[in-house]
């Protein structure tokens, strides 16, 4: 396994911050892109039974170990037995006999069901199915309630978060419980790369902005999800762990917290 940056668990597992994200890549891309990811060092994998690529990441990752593989349970896969049959589905394409980390995928109010899903993940985990069991996109009032109600706190919370929107109070929560916090949208999409902070900080590191910009959440002890189809863009952030960002470049770039910097979905609104 190559050096690389990892945060505790509230399990006593460790994840890595550098991760790879796999949204909007097809089946068929996956096989090629996941195991190029895989060769420029990437270990942590991030898919969803949503993403409909499953399959493709299961036949890019193949036969490789040095693997931290994420799935998540989609929203109409919740509730205690719809839960259990869809993760064992998304075994079966991922071609596996369990995951590194399993999520709800969004907490979807208007369901009411994430606490039989949640029941049903910690018996997943039990039984060595998921090594790890956490929640995405969960607001605060849904994680004290997950907690309360069932003792087992979610090692992470995989939420939207970058430059233009840091998240910084549901962080601070996160910290408060004990759990990691994990960046969607780490690049914005690619709209953290149109600011002068970003772009003067990798003129002055003479690193790539994507790197720039993957450090600056890894120095913020978070773990992180750019998605990159071609090799060129895997390289540029993977540099990320080759350099420090000083504290006067970190600031810089938090100046760019903009509490309307959403471009996700609201998980008010997510059912
Ligand atoms: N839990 C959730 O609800 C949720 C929601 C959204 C995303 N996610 C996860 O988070 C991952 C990342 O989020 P995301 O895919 O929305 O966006 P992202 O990682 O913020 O941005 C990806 C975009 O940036 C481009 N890019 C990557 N590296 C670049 C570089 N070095 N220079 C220039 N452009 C670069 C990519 O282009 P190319 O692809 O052309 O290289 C792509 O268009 C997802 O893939 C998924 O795994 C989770």
């Amino acid at each position: 396994m190559s050096e690389q940056p990892t945060l505790k668990l509230n399990d006593d597992r460790q994840i890595p911050q550098l991760g790879f994200g796999t949204w909007r890549i097809t089946d068929d891309e996956a096989p090629g892109i996941v195991s190029q990811a895989l060769e420029v060092g990437y270990w942590l994998i991030d898919t969803a039974a949503i993403y409909r690529n499953e399959g493709g990441v299961g036949r890019g990752i193949g036969e490789w170990s040095d693997i931290f593989l994420q799935t998540k349970v989609w929203n109409d896969s919740q509730g205690y037995e719809r839960a259990k049959r869809a993760f064992a589905n998304s075994l079966q394409r991922l071609n596996r006999s369990f995951v590194d980390m399993l999520l709800i995928h969004w907490p979807c109010p208007a369901k009411n069901s994430y606490l039989d899903t949640w029941k049903a993940m910690v018996e997943l985990r039990e039984e060595g199915l998921a090594h790890s069991i956490g929640v995405s996109n969960f607001r605060p009032q849904d994680l004290e309630r997950l907690v309360s109600e069932t003792g087992v706190t979610p090692a992470i919370n995989q939420i939207e978060l970058h430059p233009h929107f840091q998240q910084r109070e549901l962080r601070q929560l996160h910290d408060d419980m004990g759990i990691v916090t994990q960046s969607w949208s780490p690049l914005g999409k690619g709209r953290a790369f149109d600011s002068d902070a970003v772009r003067s900080v990798a003129q002055e590191t003479g690193q790539p902005a994507g790197a720039v910009i993957v450090r600056w959440h890894i120095q913020h002890g978070l773990s992180t999800l750019p998605k990159a189809a071609s090799r060129q863009h895997m390289e540029q952030n993977f540099a990320a762990l080759n350099f420090e960002l000083t504290e006067e470049q970190m600031a810089r770039i938090d100046e760019l917290d903009d509490a309307n910097g959403r471009i996700g979905e609201h998980p008010d609104e997510v059912n």
